[in-house]
């Protein structure tokens, strides 16, 4: 597995330009943290690297126009690496409060790396254990485009070629004087100026910077040519280009060209013309094995039922009659080492955002799942409790039912029931596999589904909505029962849900919805959202993200989306169902799945809809409208892509989170 040094991830999705544009507060774009790399908590290294925040957070004080500053923290072998720029032109207070914002949020988004990284769209922060100081770095690399197209895009891209070589030529030239930092602006016609932005961080030499820039530059005709605008972020440089200006005064004094509401924002070309949107990649470059092994399916094996069935009812029934009180739901913490022989790697099933994931089995027989919190959990000890109490009120049959909790010192476990079966992804995307998935078996499916997120939406006391619903997440019980996992994580683990934002995405990408991906915004919609994701991948076999790695010029939506259009839809469908499948059903299905994965919240049914189309043929449905991520240009054959939800699916279980690259990409 180690022998691939490199590989890259891509993630495809869109961003308006509003979010980077309009807002004043410090709009995260992306947070790269480096697998593999955990500290210890309260290691040496821990408190390295807070002083080393605190301490680049405290310089930003003193900028006095200074955009860049490098320090370190701690002795070798804990010494940390760190360092903050600010775009070029932003001033002093702005500059400040962005890195304070990255150096309070980085911990959260990366909890216990050792390296990391976060772009902001006024700053990057970074820091590492390895030194980071004038050494030109281009991985990981973030590739935003707007997807907008030019009407004449050669003329077009040859000014853009001409104004942004000539912007590189300034920053780097004189680059004692300069900051490494050039805008500049060129005419397209008479009423149209292309707006053009590079930086490098100032400690590259000019010859290096320049090299930065050019190489990064010459990624655009891999992501963007012909689109109205681009960016591409390196640790080293960036720059970007729009058609209407997005730096400097410019910025403040003019609303971006297009400036409709949100929501609009988002509209794919063609249907609304008038936004901007951006296709972003990511391109992250693997430390290691993480992101291979993240491609086999590691699912549960061996799994026996027949300890579970002998053993499990006593102590079910005393969960189910007793369960108001915190005492009936807290497990003590040596219960909970003993069942998981010491928490021993053998008995890790899982690896998530969360935690880790093992399985136990008490000394009764049962056989339980438990999922120990990292330690970044910000909940105090009562909010905790009393979230998990909520939550294990939640009981459906298909839902994975929360058996209870431990906490102890600074542990915070949680236990579930243990579902036998792999997670769906297991046997959906596994070739060997799929054949056990019948055309009824997915539909029941997709109906269990429906009912366990509906009710969470609206049947539980307490209205959850699961913001993380995929196909990882959705565990089979032995008679292949669709059970939901990880629904409440976002309460328990310190967020807040009835907020109807956040700061803290848990999604995964291509199952996010737009407006949760890019605002942080979720509503039950949300989850309507990558419900009708799901269902379009246990009905075509594929994975939302497998489109990125072939030719193909569009993912699974856009894909269903045509042949929707096209009349064949029927030719969506895996053709391992192809003998035996109820064609009314199936195409029932699709067109509910293109309608829950519209682009406007409000377009997209709601779960009792959905469930009601499921059970109702008397039901009429609306035509769908183009899908919100419908993206229009083919990835190139340079990167082996993966969506970024391979990679903490990894370990892969059913209970893992992912929030390593992807999540909790936009705050509020
Ligand atoms: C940084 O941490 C990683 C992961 O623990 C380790 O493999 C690497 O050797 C460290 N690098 C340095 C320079 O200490
Ligand atoms: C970990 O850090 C916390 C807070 O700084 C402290 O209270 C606790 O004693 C530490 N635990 C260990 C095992 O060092
Ligand atoms: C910042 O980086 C430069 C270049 O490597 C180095 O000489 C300088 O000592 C660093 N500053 C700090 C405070 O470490
Ligand atoms: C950067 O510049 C220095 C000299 O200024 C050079 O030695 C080095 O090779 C350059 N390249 C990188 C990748 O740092
Ligand atoms: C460098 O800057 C000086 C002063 O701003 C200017 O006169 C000179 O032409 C610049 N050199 C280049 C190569 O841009
Ligand atoms: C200039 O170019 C923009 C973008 O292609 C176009 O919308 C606009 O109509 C053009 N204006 C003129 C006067 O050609
Ligand atoms: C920019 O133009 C030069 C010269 O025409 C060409 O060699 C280069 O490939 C172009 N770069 C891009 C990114 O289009």
């Amino acid at each position: 597995m180690a022998i691939l040094s490199e590989r890259t991830i891509v993630l495809l999705f869109f961003l308006s330009s509003l979010i980077i544009h309009g807002s004043p507060k410090p709009t995260l774009l992306y947070s790269f943290c480096t697998e593999n790399s955990n500290y210890v908590p309260n290691s040496t290294y821990q408190s390295s690297l807070n002083v080393l925040l605190t301490s680049l957070s405290s310089d930003a004080t003193i900028l006095n126009g200074r955009k860049f500053h490098n320090t370190t923290a701690g002795q070798a072998p804990d010494m940390v690496y760190g360092l903050y720029l600010c775009r070029g032109d932003v001033t002093d207070a702005v500059c400040q409060d962005c890195v304070q914002t990255a150096s309070q949020e980085i911990l959260t988004k990366c909890p216990n790396r050792k390296e990391a990284l976060s772009w902001y769209d006024q700053c990057m922060l970074r820091y590492s254990n390895r030194s980071i100081f004038s050494i030109m770095e281009e991985r990981p690399m973030l590739t935003m485009s707007n997807s907008l197209d030019m009407d004449d895009p050669d003329r077009f891209d040859q000014i853009v070629n001409k104004t942004m070589v000539g912007l590189i030529e300034k920053a780097t030239h004189n680059s004692s004087e300069r900051d490494m930092f050039e805008t500049g602006e060129a005419n397209f016609n008479a009423s149209t100026k292309i707006y053009g932005l590079v930086q490098c961080t100032p400690d590259l030499s000019g010859s290096n910077c320049s090299t930065c820039l050019e190489n990064i530059f010459s990624r655009i005709t891999n992501c963007c040519l012909g689109k109205q605008g681009a960016r591409i972020l390196v640790p080293s440089c960036n720059f970007r280009y729009e058609l209407y200006p997005f730096y400097g005064d410019l910025a403040a004094a003019t609303p971006p060209a297009p400036a409709p509401s949100p929501l609009s924002l988002l509209s794919p070309p063609g249907k609304k013309g008038n936004s901007s949107q951006l296709l972003i990649a990511i391109i992250v470059p693997v430390a290691g094995t993480l992101i291979i092994s993240g491609f086999l399916c590691y699912c549960w094996l061996n799994r026996k039922r027949k300890a579970k069935k002998k053993y499990s009812s006593t102590e079910e029934e005393k969960v189910e009659n007793d369960i108001t009180t915190v005492q009936s739901l807290q497990f003590d913490f040596g219960t909970l080492e003993a069942a998981t022989n010491n928490f021993s790697d053998d008995n890790k099933i899982g690896e998530g955002g969360f935690g880790d994931v093992y399985k136990g089995t008490l000394s009764s027989g049962k056989e339980i799942a438990i999922k120990r919190l990292s330690r970044s959990s910000a909940q105090g000890a009562v909010e905790f409790k009393n979230e998990v109490v909520l939550v294990a009120k939640l009981q459906h049959r298909n839902l994975v039912r929360l058996l209870g909790f431990c906490l102890e010192g600074e542990e915070k476990i949680l236990v579930y029931e243990y579902v036998p079966n792999k997670s769906l992804d297991c046997f959906l995307f596994d070739p060997d596999k799929q054949g056990q998935l019948d055309w009824s078996r997915r539909y029941k499916i997709i109906g269990g589904i429906a009912r366990g997120i509906l009710y969470l939406h609206e049947d539980s006391q307490l209205k959850v909505i699961h913001r993380d619903l995929k196909a990882s997440n959705v565990l089979l019980d032995g008679d292949m029962n669709p059970k939901i996992s990880d629904f409440g994580m976002a309460r328990i683990f310190g967020g807040d849900q009835t907020r109807g934002s956040t700061k803290r995405v848990v999604g995964t990408y291509g199952y996010m919805s737009p407006e949760y991906a890019m605002r942080g915004h979720f509503s039950a919609k949300s989850d309507v959202y990558s419900f009708g994701v799901l269902v379009l991948e246990i009905i075509s076999g594929k994975k939302i993200s497998h489109f990125y790695e072939s030719d193909q010029t569009e993912d699974l939506l856009g894909y269903a989306w045509k042949l929707w259009r096209d009349g064949t839809p029927l030719e969506l469908m895996d053709p391992i169902m192809r003998d035996s499948y109820a064609r009314n059903e199936v195409i029932r299905c699709i067109h509910m799945g293109l309608l829950c994965v519209q682009e406007d919240p409000d377009d997209r049914p709601s779960m009792a809809s959905v469930v009601l189309m499921l059970s109702s043929y008397s039901v009429t449905l609306p035509l769908p409208q183009q899908p919100a991520f419908f993206i229009g240009s083919g990835t190139q054959s340079g990167f082996p892509i993966k969506a970024e939800s391979d990679q903490s699916t990894s370990k892969s279980t059913p209970w893992s989170v992912n929030e390593t690259s992807i999540s909790e990409l936009y705050p509020r």
